[in-house]
């Protein structure tokens, strides 16, 4: 039965509320193990067992917003807040470079604080010491004109995961200033500019249903986003989220897999949050068709400070360390970490 319901969707490429439903519901192991092995070889097949890193700098965890769920949201009057200097994330980056990382997410809360023209001296900074690397911005929403000026500065790629494209599930994760209207005209300025655009969502948020994580789906076949970021809610306790149950890893990988089928080339990263809520979540993940790791790079006096949710590994690993552990973990499922970009399959430059 699951397994109709698997070779339809690979096949084609869709997927109804009905199929959806009955997937994430799947709790025998054999077949979501045929569901991750599928998956798996539709990955295989485009990224030939290669995984790619992405250096993560958290550079401030000011926030102007006040997501229900975020540990840096800011009415959090416990978070201890920090911002890193040009000299700071440059520094991050060439330690980055030298370990062999060719892409570097700069992700921050919305922090006014760095101006357009702050963002962009650091993008073109980066980009002038690191030649062949990637930039990724992940700061958040701002105007066309914004996102225009960090094309131009050289960022390539923007990840701001639209949470849930429900309306009314939106109302109930952030207070009223903010609305999904903007965060999907966000995207789509995004990738109307030329940046590579990853939109994505937690699995087991508060209020979040099969027919919301359906919506999700219909707007990402819409937008066609180059990544997609998924994982598990896990609370925090400064949140008036603190007593939400967090999200199911099984649910997770099964989504992973339902991604990897609907949209083969994504790229698809085995979250921190997966690896928070499972100390074999990473790997799981890439098992069940992710593709892509984003080990932390921020120095590590911030790391316990970006805290999105309760219990974040890695906050007391150098990056160095989180790289080699990371490689040998990838290696040890059979995999490999590659030395490339890591575009998606259809970008050119
Ligand atoms: N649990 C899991 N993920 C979270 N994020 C924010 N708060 C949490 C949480 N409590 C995710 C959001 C955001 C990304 C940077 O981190 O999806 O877009
Ligand atoms: Fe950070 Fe393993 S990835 S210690």
């Amino acid at each position: 039965m699951e397994k109709s319901i698997i070779q339809s969707v690979r096949q084609s490429k869709d997927i109804s509320l009905e199929q959806l439903k009955a997937l994430l519901e799947m709790t025998d192991e054999d077949s979501k193990e045929y569901l991750f092995s599928q998956a798996r070889e539709v990955t295989d097949d485009i990224f030939h067992r290669e995984i790619y890193l992405r250096g993560l700098l958290e550079f401030t965890n000011y926030c102007k917003n006040d997501c229900y769920y975020c540990g840096i949201r800011c009415s959090n009057k416990n978070a201890d807040r920090y911002r890193l200097s040009d000299e700071e994330i440059l520094l991050c980056a060439d330690e980055g470079a030298r370990i062999g990382f060719r892409t570097f997410v700069l992700q921050g809360g919305e922090d006014p604080y760095y101006d357009d023209e702050m963002i962009c001296s650091i993008v073109r900074k980066i980009k002038e010491r690191h030649l062949s690397c990637a930039v990724t911005l992940s700061i958040g929403e701002k105007s066309r004109e914004s996102y225009e000026k960090y094309f131009k500065a050289g960022a390539e790629r923007y990840l701001l995961r639209h949470e849930t494209a429900d309306q009314e599930h939106y109302g109930k994760l952030h207070p009223e200033n903010m609305s999904l209207e903007n965060r999907k005209r966000c995207l789509r300025d995004l990738k109307d500019i030329g940046f590579q655009t990853g939109c994505g969502i937690m699995v087991g948020s508060p209020y979040q249903t099969f027919e919301t994580i359906f919506e999700d789906i219909k707007f990402m076949q819409e937008l066609g986003p180059h990544m997609i970021g998924i994982g598990p809610f896990i609370s925090h306790r400064d949140t008036p989220f603190c007593d939400e149950e967090n999200g199911s890893v099984s649910m997770t990988l099964i989504l992973l897999s339902i991604l990897r089928l609907l949209f083969p080339k994504v790229l698809l990263p085995a979250t921190t949050a997966l690896g928070t809520a499972d100390a074999l979540g990473r790997e799981k993940g890439i098992l069940a068709g992710a593709n892509v790791l984003m080990p932390n790079l921020s120095p590590v006096g911030v790391r316990k400070k970006y805290l999105l949710y309760d219990g974040k590994i890695c906050t007391g690993e150098e990056a160095a360390e989180c790289n080699n552990c990371l490689r040998r973990r990838v290696e040890r499922i059979g995999y490999h970490v590659t030395d490339g970009r890591g575009d998606h399959p259809d970008y050119t430059f």
